[in-house]
């Protein structure tokens, strides 16, 4: 699969986010070592600290499944119907570097163009135990 490929199914999964307080619509789409792609979007809650990205319902959705080898993530927004740029945050690249330091992270630049970055290069001197 290429990364113009799974950056479109996380595109396709904004179309599910639940963002009714921000209208700002995530979507993940997780790409395993054997070819399974499970996808993600944005919940949030009236309480807002309760909410949850998209990368990491997709990546629990994963691991939760039994696929625990990670090749890639992509993200997607759209707030209305407008594309943004997505690079995840912080607590996500941290949740992302658990499974792995070589996963690549797919998402669209401010400049409008496809990046592809390993977590590791996203997210040094990670927290580890
Ligand atoms: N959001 C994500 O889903 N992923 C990120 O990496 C950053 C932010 C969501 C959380 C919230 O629902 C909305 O985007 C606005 O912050």
């Amino acid at each position: 699969m290429t990364k113009e490929e799974l950056y479109k199914r996380a595109l396709e999964a904004t179309e599910l986010s639940y963002a009714p307080y921000s209208n700002f619509h995530v979507g993940a789409a997780v790409l395993t070592k054997n070819g399974k792609v499970f996808t993600g979007c944005n919940v949030e809650n009236a309480s807002y600290s309760v909410s949850i990205c998209a990368e990491r319902v997709a990546l629990s959705k994963a691991i939760s499944e039994g696929f625990r080898e990670i090749e890639a993530i992509a993200i997607a927004a759209r707030s209305e119907d407008e594309v943004k740029s997505a690079p995840p945050c912080g607590t996500c690249r941290q949740f992302i570097s658990e499974f792995g330091k070589d996963i690549e992270v797919i998402f669209l630049s401010p400049e409008g163009s496809l990046v592809s970055e390993k977590i590791a290069s996203l997210l040094p001197w990670g927290f580890e135990l």
